[in-house]
């Protein structure tokens, strides 16, 4: 296994440029398995979570190519309607395969996605979802087996008690393509991601109103035709250099930056004392002042995004004054905070709310990574410590952010990848 070997204290200076979004990727090349044309997908990031879906696709018998960051899919023929639990228990997101296979082969057979380190991840919705168009659902030995000769379109409400669900509207939405009838989908998720993938399904011949919004629309078609896509810029990579910027004192572009996606980061990171400009390339962040804690919660889309609630708590770390951070997506997702405390940070924890007492300075440390966004955290506290900060286990790390290492070098830290011993 890898590690990060980072020491602290350099203001990060320049240019930075933003790869695709992993979270638009994954369900928009699981959607390209409802048709038998074949797919092209542009601008995919090559990462370890890409790499998983690719392995599925091929599991599933679909011809997959990735080259540099263009995706080809074949998918003709291919019949194999079971994701194997080797390959889902790597990635929880291999479940937004189910609505594609079972909508293409009337039948799914997708491991259960199992436990990850930021909380419970139920399926309920998932299910709920696309048993209103007609599917029978089992869920038998650690598996979801769905069975669905013939899809009918439906109305249903698939808001749960945390608000809308990203994959288990991607899933509803893909498989309602080739229902006979409407779907109407209330409280869908209105995630960027989603909206991508909607564009990709209608280049694909679908018909679907409403994606962006709370209610998405979607006329079945009897069959959908392989497209050309390129996905959209990831708004969490961008937030999390945005972080950076702010977190070293530092002056950074951050080229592909979307403020139509990052508003709410854009404006506690504002209310946070940084000023951000909009550029013809992205988003220039830089700190002119110092910074002024702020309160965040953490809500579905445009809310402030769960993805970038670790990196927020990183930046009030040291910070001075009181901030107050409620995780209200994933409860329990705080794996960062003990190994931020290690630091030196002030962390408080009672429940979902997180009271952190911004402390004068971070000390580097031997920390280790979990969670995707609690690693980013690390990297975060690391950039601003004073010292060496050693981060364990960074392929998590390597799930979602492309060469960062490299990204966050041509700014200016000092960081270096090592072999762990
Ligand atoms: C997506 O996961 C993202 N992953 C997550 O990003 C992100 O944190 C999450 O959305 C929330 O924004 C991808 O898009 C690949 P949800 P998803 O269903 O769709 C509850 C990252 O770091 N829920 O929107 O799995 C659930 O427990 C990852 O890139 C149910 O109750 O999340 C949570 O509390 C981590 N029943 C809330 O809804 C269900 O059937 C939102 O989860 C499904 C979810």
């Amino acid at each position: 296994m890898d590690k990060f070997i980072i020491e602290g204290g350099v203001r990060l200076k320049g240019s930075v440029e933003i790869s695709g979004s992993k979270n638009a990727a994954l369900p928009i090349l699981a959607a390209t398995l409802l048709s038998d044309g074949k797919s092209v997908i542009k601008n995919v990031p090559p990462l370890r979570d890409v790499y998983t879906m690719l392995r599925i696709m091929r599991y599933l018998g679909a011809k997959v190519d990735m080259e540099g960051d263009v995706v080809t899919v074949e998918p003709a023929g291919y019949s194999n309607h079971t994701a194997p639990y080797k390959l889902v228990s790597t990635m929880r997101a291999s479940v937004c395969v189910l609505g594609p296979v079972l909508a293409k082969l009337k039948r799914a057979r997708v491991s259960m996605p199992g436990g990850c380190v930021i909380g419970p991840r139920p399926i309920d919705l998932h299910v709920k979802g696309l048993r209103s168009i007609g599917a029978d659902i089992k869920i038998e030995h650690g598996y979801i087996v769905a069975d669905a000769p013939k899809l009918r379109g439906a109305r249903v409400y698939l808001g749960g008690n945390f608000g809308s669900s990203v994959l288990a509207t991607a899933n509803l939405m893909t498989a309602a393509t080739l229902a006979k009838g409407k779907t109407v989908i209330e409280s869908a998720a209105c995630e960027p991601e989603i909206a991508d993938l909607a564009r990709f399904l209608t280049k694909m011949g679908a018909r679907i109103k409403g994606y962006d919004t709370p209610i998405i629309e979607i006329e079945g078609v009897k069959s959908l035709r392989g497209a050309e896509h390129s996905i959209i810029y990831d708004r969490i990579e961008a937030g999390t250099f945005m972080a950076a910027a702010a977190i070293t004192g530092g002056d950074v572009l951050i080229k592909h930056a979307n403020i139509e996606h990052l508003g709410a980061i854009v404006d506690k990171l504002q209310s946070a004392g940084i000023r951000i400009t909009r550029t013809k390339d992205g988003l220039h962040v830089k700190k002119t002042r110092s910074l002024k804690p702020v309160d965040v919660t953490t809500l579905p889309y445009p809310g402030f995004p769960t993805d970038m609630q670790a990196q927020m708590m990183a930046l009030m770390s040291i910070t001075k004054g009181i901030s107050v951070i409620i995780e209200k997506i994933y409860p329990e997702r705080f794996m960062h905070v003990s190994e931020l405390a290690r630091m030196g940070a002030q962390i408080y924890l009672e429940g979902p709310r997180a009271i952190v007492q911004g402390a004068s300075r971070l000390s580097g440390a031997p920390v280790m990574a979990s969670d995707l966004r609690a690693s980013a955290a690390l990297m975060l506290a690391a950039l601003v410590a004073k010292g060496k900060t050693d981060i364990s286990r960074i392929y998590h790390i390597d799930r979602g952010y492309h060469i960062i290492e490299d990204k966050l070098e041509k700014l200016g830290a000092k960081i270096k990848r090592e072999k762990e011993e």
